[in-house]
């Protein structure tokens, strides 16, 4: 049996969203101080090259990103917080499972699609690889579980699959079969300004997304100008169907409450955006400010940053080296 053990990144490819937070770091601190699982959470900085990113500017986003896990709640003590390219294993294990994963397997990501849109012959193969290093950040930790936003279902289901096809070409039972954990009401926050896409810190033209860093005005006049319709809010959520930007607010509405989008609608029923939009602003604010307030705090201080993420990276390789050293005696290396 494998133990309770938690693992997930975010790339430091741009600023932090509410996206990022609500899918992502809030549960990350959830899971953290559940404390049913030691909890390991990653800045993905090999991931954020798949992508051209300009060197000063990565190590800026790199330490800004530890700063949010920091500010929302993470803490260095009881989680294991580092970045990727300082625990060599992964990109170690990832070679290995380069060689396990199928092109095909590969060629059914729509993330690749997504990301490499019409000139795929110009998308990097580190583009087209992206999911043997995910699938080697989990499994160089023997993870059991991944706390991800829905966007990540895909490539959690072919982690599993290299894992299933490792064990069997090898005939071990040595990596897990990890489980997804999908959870809660903003598992996919759409944008602001298009119902059917996904907000995203790494969609650089779509100024409609709040970033975490955003101010009260700018988080307010954000909302205040989200893509609505004209009709008032229903009181029961099979009310949301096929009204997506609708949905979408309260889900993020839910999501800031700690309630279901059912509790929501239970109060907020009847009410027009005009009405619901300034709560939500309001509730945001005064989620995300204290938070934004104590990142910028800490970025004043970037030695101590880099300290962490040092201390956080020893500890890392803790576990990740001897995990290596048997994966490599068990493909005869
Ligand atoms: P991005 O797409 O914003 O660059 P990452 O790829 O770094 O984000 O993903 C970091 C984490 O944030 C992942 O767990 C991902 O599922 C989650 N996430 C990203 N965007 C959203 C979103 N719009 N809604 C919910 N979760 C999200
Ligand atoms: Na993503």
């Amino acid at each position: 049996a494998f133990q309770p053990r938690v693992f997930s990144g975010i790339q430091p490819s741009g600023g932090l969203t509410l996206g990022n937070y609500l899918g992502a770091l809030k549960r990350f601190v959830d899971m953290q101080d559940e404390g049913n699982f030691e909890t390991i959470y990653c800045m993905v900085d090999l991931h954020a090259i798949t992508v051209w990113q300009d060197p000063e500017t990565l190590k800026r986003n790199t330490r800004e990103l530890c700063a949010g896990f920091i500010a929302s709640g993470v803490d260095p003590e009881k989680s294991i917080l580092f970045n990727q390219s300082q625990v060599p294993e992964h990109a170690q294990l990832a070679w290995i499972f380069n060689t396990v994963a199928r092109m095909g397997w590969l060629n059914r990501m729509t993330q690749f699609k997504d990301k490499a849109g019409k000139n795929r012959e110009n998308a990097s193969v580190g583009l087209f690889a992206y999911p043997s290093l995910m699938a080697a950040d989990i499994l160089i930790y023997h993870a059991t579980h991944v706390p991800v936003g829905d966007d990540q279902k895909q490539h959690l289901e072919l982690t599993r699959d290299i894992a299933a096809k490792f064990n069997h070409d090898y005939g071990v039972d040595f990596f897990p079969i990890t489980e997804p954990v999908i959870e809660g009401a903003a598992t996919r926050v759409m944008s602001l300004r298009d119902g059917s896409k996904k907000m995203s810190k790494s969609d650089p033209s779509d100024m409609s997304r709040i970033n975490m860093t955003d101010d009260a005005d700018t988080i307010a006049a954000k909302l205040r100008k989200a893509r609505t319709d004209p009709d008032a809010l229903p009181s029961e959520v099979k009310g949301l169907e096929d009204r997506p930007e609708a949905r979408n607010l309260i889900n993020i509405y839910a999501a800031f409450a700690d309630m279901t989008p059912e509790q929501v609608l239970a109060d907020v029923g009847g009410k027009q955006f005009s009405e619901f939009k300034p709560m939500l602003a309001e509730l945001a604010v005064a989620k995300l400010s204290p938070i934004s307030a104590e990142m910028s705090r800490l970025m004043q201080d970037q030695d101590e940053i880099d300290k962490i993420l040092r201390r956080g990276a020893e500890r890392a390789r803790e576990i990740t080296a001897p995990i290596l050293a048997k994966t490599y005696d068990i493909v005869g290396m």
